[in-house]
């Protein structure tokens, strides 16, 4: 699979970010099974708790669009190390994905690393356990 795209768009959705209370920006790229791409920004509120992070932007603008099988997701935070999904994020990932899709965590155009939802997410409730 080809993550350079999926990058690129995580890399420019995370100038969208609306993030005036952390100042922590944070973008992200789905690839749905149809190869097209979308991407997010975490929209942040002043009643801190309905923030929405990147990733979960990204899918649900996916899943918007009528694609409810998600293949890869990419996420890029604002600091030097990597930025991986908060657990609520790893959640909705498992709703639309398969435990093996890779986990692109971004450094940076040139660096990142690759993990399955599995690896980030072991043992996932999904529909499958109420038998959906
Ligand atoms: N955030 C994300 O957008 N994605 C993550 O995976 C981690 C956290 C956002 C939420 C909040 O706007 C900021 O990062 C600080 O927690």
């Amino acid at each position: 699979m080809e993550y350079k795209d999926l990058i690129s768009t995580a890399l420019k959705f995370r100038e969208q970010a609306y993030v005036p209370y952390s100042n922590f920006k944070v973008g992200a790229a789905v690839l749905t099974e149809d190869g097209s791409i979308y991407g997010g920004c975490n929209i942040e509120n002043a009643s801190y708790g309905a923030t929405n992070c990147a990733e979960r932007t990204a899918i649900f603008k996916a899943v918007s669009e009528g694609h409810k099988v998600i293949k890869a997701v990419a996420v890029v935070g604002d600091v030097s190390t990597y930025t991986f999904p908060c657990g609520i994020c790893r959640q909705v990932i498992a709703e639309f994905a398969d435990t093996s899709i890779p986990i692109i965590l971004i450094k940076n155009e040139k660096e990142y690393i690759v993990k399955t939802l599995e690896e980030v997410l072991p043992g996932a409730f999904t529909k499958q356990d109420l038998n959906k």
